[in-house]
């Protein structure tokens, strides 16, 4: 790959050990891809955040020593920062975390952990513009909601990408890797969690294949969205997707050259992952990718129309960004009200406080696939409404 002069002396450690290292990893990267050069970003979104995951690694990057030059975000991590003992996590546990969120922040790294950076005022790319993100949901929201342009970034190479200010030019980056190769019809009118059931179907059909999805009878919210794209990236390889006539580079025409196959989803298939369990739910959680503005408002609605005064009668969490929990005070004091939690920082599939739970209903099609891997209890897909319900039954 082609290095500039400025590129190349920090490539030799002329701009210290920490650059060097992270345009190693870059440079190596792009070797890897064929990538012709490095390109400008305009953010970053860092994963690998939660101690759980993390472990010990964190040292590493306690020892770096340096600064990000972009707008950097964190994913969500293993504990609320304020509420983590009411979550029963350990003071030990604790302190890691701690470590953890504190070396990020020390590069410049901005604390949000959640996994919508680009729903925080001021946060979202622009339409064609250059980033690199991890987190596999977000890329895919950046990717065919905004029509941004990142590959799906790891945890090394984001954060490399963050200290430099660049990404290598491959995939998702160039035109002719964001064609769609998959055409998926969809022949029923679909809402909520069937968004999460559409794309936990695609991913696992289309691989790495784009796919081009066309639906006949709904035009899908940006919520709605959120939860596809998130299901999409949970069960498929792929970072992007095209709905025909309503994400940015498929509203109009779109060159559907490279098609190699067509599929049909109907009902029946939507209807297979909403799969029962066969125990009790025993916790309710809503928030992955964690709560916009828009959701945590629906949730109160179906709380006041649900609830028939009373509390909730089982365990129920609602995950969301810190800035959208701050920006509607009023609202998670009503949904608390209730008894149901709304957590901050935190995703249920890598934090420990989750663990004891056999049996989780959520609308997510991202922990439909994830939570029975990571932290082996049974999932059961079903609607926000019926979330909701189900918490008073
Ligand atoms: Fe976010 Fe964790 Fe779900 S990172 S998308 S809450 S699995």
């Amino acid at each position: 790959m082609y290095l500039t002069r400025d590129e190349e002396r920090i490539y030799e450690g002329e701009s210290g050990w920490t650059k060097k290292k992270a345009m190693e990893i870059l440079v190596a990267i792009g070797d890897l891809n064929g990538a012709s050069r490095l390109i400008p970003v305009k953010s970053a979104h860092v994963s690998g955040v939660s101690y759980r995951t993390i472990g010990d690694a964190f040292v590493f990057i306690e020892n770096l020593d340096d600064r990000v030059v972009v707008d950097t975000t964190l994913n969500p991590m293993g504990m609320d920062r304020a509420l983590w003992r009411a979550m029963s996590i350990t003071e030990e546990f604790a302190e890691r975390q701690s470590r953890v969120l504190a070396a990020y922040s020390r590069l410049g790294i901005s604390p949000e952990c959640t996994c919508v950076p680009y729903l925080l005022g001021g946060m979202s790319p622009e339409r064609g513009s250059h980033i690199a993100w991890a987190e596999s949901s977000a890329v895919l929201y950046a990717n065919s909601v905004i029509g941004a342009r990142t590959n799906m970034e790891g945890a090394p190479s984001a954060l490399a990408a963050a200290l430099i200010g660049k990404t290598p030019l491959y995939g998702l980056h160039m035109d002719v890797n964001r064609l769609p190769r998959l055409r998926v019809k969809v022949d029923c009118a679909l809402s909520d969690a069937d968004y999460s059931a559409l794309g936990y179907l695609i991913g696992d059909i289309a691989e790495d294949r784009i796919p081009l999805i066309e639906l006949s009878e709904s035009l899908p919210d940006r919520d709605e969205l959120k939860h596809l794209s998130a299901a999409i990236g949970a069960t498929g390889a792929v970072g992007m997707y095209h709905v025909k006539g309503v994400t940015p580079e498929a509203v109009t025409d779109i060159d559907e050259t490279y098609i190699e196959e067509a599929i049909e989803i109907e009902r029946r298939d939507l209807d297979n992952v909403y799969e029962v369990c066969d125990h009790e739910p025993e916790v309710i959680a809503i928030g992955c990718p964690h709560c916009s503005h828009t959701e945590l408002k629906q949730i109160c609605r179906y709380l006041k129309s649900e609830s028939g005064g009373k509390k909730v009668r089982r365990d129920v969490f609602v995950f969301t960004a810190r800035r959208i929990r701050d920006r509607l005070r009023n609202v998670v004091r009503e949904i608390e009200r209730y008894g149901v939690r709304v957590v901050c920082d935190t995703c249920y599939v890598v934090s420990p406080a989750f663990l004891h739970y056999r049996s989780l209903l959520t609308n997510s099609g991202k922990m439909k696939r994830y939570v029975p891997l990571i932290c082996g209890a049974c999932v059961e897909l079903c609607s926000t409404r019926e979330c909701i319900r189900a918490a008073f039954g």
